[in-house]
């Protein structure tokens, strides 16, 4: 048995308008849109659920009820696959049917920004170490990113969070860290800025939207000011908590996919098809002839 409380539950905020897929998104919440054939956020269920979580707490808004459904039985859906004798496709829905009990909702229900969804979950999570996953970023590697952390969190404790290289360039986008000695195959973090102005990034590497949290951070975000794009930001919350507790980074070090924005999400099909045994012929051959075009 490790010495460290063990991460049981992880929060997905799920609430985000997800203004730059309209009109797409009108109607179906960002985080259902798919990547081949499932929804974005069941790629990021799948990573927690590999590094051993046992409760998912789903931070949603208005308009966000049909995530819900997509995680409970589709009595009707299901009655007729078995009427059909579809036997792959009824394994395929119980595979991913979280059990019973393993799933809570609340919502956020004023778009206040990061900070404020993952206090909404306060409740929820309780007095323990949880894990919060930005259903936006998809990755694909080794092993799941919140694995990795996982590991590196069994031999720091206290907070850890995922980080990946960017381009000077693209820091103003990001909540960029300050790099400390190396601990537990990561290193230690000494400073966070959420969007720093360009050029006053204090490293390349960014918070790649994976965190293992101490439930101290609630206390904080309950009376966090708002900071960057006026939002209450988790990486000014994470900033107090630093002067109390230690932060850990895992370097990342696989290929991920921004799904909140275009291009990536584009990419996101094309990877995870590219990475499909059964489909992979024919993207191919496909996706050659349309670059020679
Ligand atoms: C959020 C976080 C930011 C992090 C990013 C990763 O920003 O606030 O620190 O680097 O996710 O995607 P957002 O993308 O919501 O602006």
């Amino acid at each position: 048995m490790s010495a460290r409380n063990k991460v049981r539950k992880a929060v997905f905020p799920v609430a985000g308008l997800g203004t730059r897929f309209l009109p797409a998104t009108k109607a179906v919440p960002k985080e259902m849109l798919t990547v081949v054939d499932k929804p974005v956020i069941q790629y990021v269920v799948d990573e927690a659920i590999e590094a051993g979580i046992e409760h998912l707490v789903f931070v949603t808004g208005r308009g966000k009820a049909v995530i819900e459904d997509y995680f409970d039985i589709q009595v009707e859906l299901e009655q007729t696959l078995r009427e059909r004798n579809k036997k792959v496709e009824i394994e395929l829905l119980e595979g991913i049917l979280p059990a019973a009990g393993m799933t809570s909702f609340t919502r956020q229900q004023a778009p206040l920004g990061l900070g404020h969804a993952v206090w909404c979950a306060r409740d929820i999570v309780g007095n323990e170490p949880f894990a919060v996953l930005l259903p936006d970023m998809i990755m694909r590697g080794d092993k799941g990113c919140l694995k990795g952390m996982m590991e590196v969190y069994e031999q720091t404790g206290g907070n850890v969070l995922a980080v990946e290289e960017c381009h000077p360039d693209q820091a103003h986008k990001y909540g960029i860290v300050g790099v400390g000695k190396e601990v537990g195959g990561g290193f230690e973090i000494t400073k966070m800025v959420e969007k720093p102005a360009k050029g006053t990034a204090p490293s390349n590497f960014f918070i790649n939207g994976r965190y293992i949290l101490q439930p101290e951070i609630f206390n904080i975000l309950e009376t966090q000011e708002r900071g960057a794009g006026n939002e209450i930001q988790l990486t000014d919350g994470m900033l107090k908590l630093l002067e109390k507790q230690g932060f850990s980074a895992y370097h990342f070090r696989g290929e991920t996919y921004d799904c909140g924005a275009k291009d990536g999400f584009i990419l996101a099909n094309v990877a995870f098809a590219l990475a499909r045994a059964d489909i992979r012929p024919s993207v191919e051959e496909q996706l050659k002839a349309l670059l020679a075009r």
